[in-house]
């Protein structure tokens, strides 16, 4: 029973989780989807950040590629998790998977900390009324995403793995 992690991250966090999740296993190999050299593993968990409301552009690729696997995902955002936004990226990368006649079995997702980079172009570039600009919601969603992933969510991420039923 062998089990791929494979994450794509920017600055770190969904490699975090995705190493938190890994814990769940006993069997596993956890690499970045460039990394990646076969695909003979039992299940193949992708792990992601969001990019304009999907997977990030590597992790696309590395799902596209995979097809009649037993899979899941795991991602993290900017968004709240309970948000709108969140459960449409889960419909987004579901759709991914499926297209090639992958079975997804679950899924796991947290917040993720904004790269500040980013935080300050939005800052700069847009006025407060933009879909993107610094209103006051949108600044105290960049805040408490800069807090996460936290234990809790690496915590949570081990947890569903663990109790995640796998049948092999
Ligand atoms: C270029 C860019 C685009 C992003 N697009 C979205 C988005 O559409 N929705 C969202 O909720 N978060 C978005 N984010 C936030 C990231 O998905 C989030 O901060 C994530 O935790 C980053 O993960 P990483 O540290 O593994 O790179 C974006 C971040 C960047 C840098």
């Amino acid at each position: 029973m062998k089990t791929l992690i494979a994450y794509s991250t920017l600055t770190g966090n969904t490699k975090k989780v995705c190493e938190a999740a890994a814990k769940a296993f006993e069997n596993v190999e956890v690499l970045e989807v460039n990394e990646v050299k076969n695909l003979d593993y039992d299940l193949i968990i992708v792990g992601t950040w969001i990019d304009k409301g999907t997977a990030d552009t590597k992790a696309k690729k590395f799902i596209e590629s995979l097809s009649n696997q037993k899979t899941a995902f795991i991602f993290t955002l900017g968004a709240y998790p309970d948000s709108k936004h969140a459960q449409d990226c889960i419909e987004a990368i579901t759709k991914l998977f499926e297209q090639n006649n992958n079975k997804v079995l679950g899924h796991y997702h947290c917040q993720g900390a904004i790269d500040p980079k980013l935080i300050q172009m939005m800052k700069t570039k847009f006025s407060p009324d933009h879909p993107h600009g610094p209103n006051p919601e949108r600044i105290k969603r960049w805040e408490d995403a800069s807090k996460h992933p936290d234990e809790l969510d690496l915590q949570n991420a081990y947890n569903y793995f663990k109790e995640l039923k796998i049948d092999y």
